[in-house]
């Protein structure tokens, strides 16, 4: 094995997964070990999703741990590590840098009021020219707001809001810093001009002084500190690269760096990923603008709340028994449903399920839409409940590329990775649905090695993130979409499609019910 090794750390909405890897990346050696840690995620009213800091923190430095010891590697061997995660949380900070309350998540949807409030305020062409954004539940920027709204006592100590990896940045290194790509989505940043926007932050009352310096991604930030190292086994003044927002991170990690390149990543959340070479705003502002940790490169982005968070929905909540087996005889219980999906034909026998279990950004950009199955009667089985699942969210980011092609986005090939892109079944859904040629990136380990390969850049092992990219080689040759199966899904997708502007008023209605 190699001499020296970097780490790369994707700091999730599940867990938290460390992939070593040798500091020439070496990836056609296939020299990579991987830990993952999980923690708990908290709803504690509905709409609401929080995650306590400290959780990150200890399970970070056990995956830590645990994949040193599983590579036998010394940790003193470590030259270089940088994050990838989950984006939008805020995560608030006292001056002596204390967690002041839970961290509110990207999928929190109780700031829908505020987000009213900021484009009554700003303005919509406003904030697409200041933010390249509109104001959604789960930025940053609307989380403030509620926070001074609704804990006006939180609000008053708060000396810095930090994103979610740059939480765990801090930790190791005691320096406050967040890069472009994170802070791309704020609502407080400048996509366009790389830089916090001084407009916003006058027009919201939000003082400056609680926003770290935002650096290049490819920066080194800070440098592990001597107790950290006592903590892990890594060398005290090992250099930690400032690295990214866990999708731009997943593209990087999946070599998806430069215009014509489209990525679909199914994690908790499913997003389209397509990089532009300046930073282009969807003027009906249905997909998100971001700046790409590669330099001088921006991307737009459609989200789907709920994609694997659906499934996941759907195994806890009915299929517990599945879950159950399979934890005892040492398999996956997503395995199992989709050979019962495999069972049922395409659309599910006219059975559809909206996944918006939590709110949905795109298309509608909605905090009050709700999960809904559509079409049940009694010949429907648990088979046909988890197909429309899969095909309700794979529909939902079918949307974002329709928006992407309207933009004039070339979408020929499409990658995928994120836990859901290791079944064949949803792969040839996608391909299908979109009716293109999928095809799988570079394995499920994207946002880590992507930030494993912005180590390697930071460091200085590579001149830049394409020449870093180079050693990505995809062997999938692809699925291509079945003629007849994709006309079907067209009809389907058109259904897909009608149902949400006929429940929109009822989702809002639905929200002022006692419960
Ligand atoms: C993107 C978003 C999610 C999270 C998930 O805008 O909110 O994809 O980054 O980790």
């Amino acid at each position: 094995m190699s001499e020296s090794f970097l780490l790369g750390i994707d700091l999730g909405t599940t867990g938290v997964k460390v992939l070593l890897l040798p500091s020439d990346l070496g990836l056609e050696r296939g020299e990579s070990v991987e830990a993952t840690v999980e923690y708990p995620l908290s709803f504690p009213h509905p709409g609401w999703s929080e995650q306590n800091p400290h959780d990150w923190w200890r399970g970070t430095i056990r995956a830590i741990r645990t994949v040193l010891d599983r590579a036998q590697v010394d940790g003193r061997r470590i030259v270089g590590l940088a994050l990838s995660g989950q984006m939008h949380g805020a995560t608030l900070l006292d001056g002596r840098g204390g967690v002041l309350r839970p961290c509110i998540l990207w999928n929190d949807q109780r700031s829908a009021r505020q987000c009213r409030e900021i484009e009554d305020r700003v303005g919509l062409s406003q904030l697409l020219k200041w933010v390249g954004n509109r104001a959604l539940a789960g930025f940053t920027a609307p989380k403030l707001l509620w926070v001074r709204a609704n804990e006006p006592e939180v609000y008053e100590r708060i000396a810095t809001v930090l994103l979610p990896k740059d939480y765990i940045n801090f930790r190791l290194t005691g320096e406050l810093a967040t890069e472009y790509s994170d802070a791309s989505g704020t609502l407080l940043f400048d996509v366009a001009n790389r830089r916090w926007s001084a407009e916003m932050l006058k027009a919201l009352e939000i003082s400056p002084r609680i926003l770290p310096e935002a650096l290049p991604s490819t920066s080194v930030m800070g440098r592990v500190s001597a107790e950290v190292a006592s903590l892990t086994g890594l060398a005290a003044g090992t250099p930690v690269v400032a690295g990214g927002a866990d999708n731009a991170c997943a593209a990087v990690g999946t070599g998806i760096l430069a215009p014509g390149d489209v990525l679909t990543s199914l994690g908790t959340s499913g997003t389209v990923v397509a990089p532009t070479a300046a930073p282009r705003v969807d003027p009906g502002a249905r997909v998100h603008t971001f700046c790409h940790v590669v330099p001088d490169v921006w991307y737009l982005m459609g989200v789907v709340l709920s994609a694997g968070g659906s499934l996941r929905w759907f195994r806890d909540v009915l299929a517990a028994e599945v879950q159950a087996r399979a934890e005892a005889e040492g398999y996956d219980a997503y395995d199992l449903l989709m050979v019962e999906a495999e069972t049922v034909p395409p659309g599910s026998e006219r059975l559809f399920f909206l996944p918006y279990l939590t709110g949905e950004r795109t298309p509608h950009g909605d905090a009050l839409a709700r999960g809904v199955f559509f079409g049940l009667s009694p010949a429907h089985s648990r088979g046909h409940l988890f197909r429309s699942v899969v095909e309700g969210v794979t529909f939902a980011l079918a949307d974002s590329i329709a928006i992407m092609r309207e933009l004039g986005i070339r979408t020929g090939v499409v990658s995928v990775t994120g836990g859901g892109a290791r079944s064949l079944t949803w792969r040839q859904i996608l391909a299908d649905v979109f009716g293109v040629r999928v095809r799988l990136a570079h394995g499920s380990a994207g946002p880590a090695l992507g930030a494993a390969l912005l180590a390697a850049v930071g460091i200085g092992t590579f001149s830049g993130i394409p020449q870093a990219a180079q050693q990505l080689k995809s062997r999938d040759v692809g699925l291509e979409p079945r003629p007849e199966v994709a006309r079907l899904y067209r009809s389907y997708h058109a259904q897909f499609d009608s149902l949400y502007p006929r429940l929109k008023d009822s989702f809002a209605q639905l929200a002022t019910l006692e419960s």
